[in-house]
């Protein structure tokens, strides 16, 4: 029988999902199918238990689902419970679906594929404290990594690293990031400021790691100034073909499907649309 797996969200049309892992259903020769379904706010629960029905294999689920999920999905793994998120849904045997959150482990396969292979002890200099944020703190974290997380909003910068975190971090306003990223191994930009056509200013980078977690468009300023400082830069496609990955080895119990295969597919597809 077809497996069948989707992306479910709204929007969802612009999502990369369906391409990724049609990439490693083709090139494995599985039987499987990836679509893309809108599924409006509020109507989860009900989509769900149609997907149920239908016997989907699995689901990843992107905004505005990804916290609500929690509330119609009750079987969840320690990272959806610390994240207070999920994106990826696994349907049980009995028809009920288990929640994963790919994003902590999609992060840190994607530090390693740029040479970073263990945080332990490392000083990560985190922008953010919103969705994006919490995976980044509970990956970088459980990793033993040495956390300051700067955000706009400072209170909401506490509260993510006591909801997400098992040990204490320091943080404080993004107006102390001179200071911060003189010092940092490295640092994960993970906020929307971008979107905003907003970038932070940076000091000398002197060949560290900038990971910005934006792509397309909405990275583009702060990765130009980022380099422009000296900063190694790598863009969230990596991180988000990481996060399909581990998605696509839950759903088929296999080995991490071919990254840089999937990755290469989505730098074309964006090269189209610029
Ligand atoms: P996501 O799920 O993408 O993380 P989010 O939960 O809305 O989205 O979080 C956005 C993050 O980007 C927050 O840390 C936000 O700061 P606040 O908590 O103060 O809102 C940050 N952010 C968004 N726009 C920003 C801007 N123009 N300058 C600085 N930080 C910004």
């Amino acid at each position: 029988m077809i497996q069948r797996l989707a992306v479910i969200g709204d929007p969802v049309g612009h999502s990369l999902s369906p391409q990724i892992h049609m990439t490693w259903i083709d090139a494995q020769k599985r039987n499987a199918s990836y679509e893309s379904i809108r599924v409006p706010k509020g109507e989860a629960d009900r989509a769900l238990q149609d997907f149920a029905r239908k016997e989907f294999r699995g689901l990843n689920v992107t905004l505005p689902h990804k916290e609500a999920i929690l509330e119609t999905v009750s079987d969840r793994s320690p990272a959806v419970e610390a994240i207070g998120a999920a994106n990826t849904l696994t349907r049980n045997p009995d028809g009920s679906w288990r929640a994963d959150n790919t994003d902590a482990p999609g992060l840190m396969c994607a530090l390693e594929r740029v040479g970073v292979s263990s945080v332990d002890g490392k000083t990560v200099l985190v922008l953010g404290a919103g969705g994006a944020a919490r995976a980044a703190l509970y990956a970088l974290d459980g990793g033993g990594a040495d956390l300051i997380v700067l955000n706009r909003t400072v209170e909401k910068a506490g509260m993510v690293i006591e909801a997400c975190c098992d040990r204490d971090h320091r943080f404080g306003p993004l107006e102390d990031i001179d200071r911060h990223a003189a010092k940092a191994d490295f640092i994960v930009n993970t906020t929307s400021a971008g979107h905003a056509g907003e970038h932070f200013v940076l000091p000398d980078g002197n060949g560290r790691l900038f990971f910005e977690m934006s792509y397309g468009a909405p990275g583009k300023a702060q990765i130009a100034h980022a380099k422009a400082q000296g900063w190694e830069v790598e863009d969230g496609l990596g991180m988000l073909v990481c996060q399909a990955a581990e998605s696509f080895r839950i759903w088929f119990d296999c080995d991490l499907p071919d990254i840089e295969m999937a990755l290469e597919a989505c730098r074309e597809t964006l090269k189209l649309h610029e």
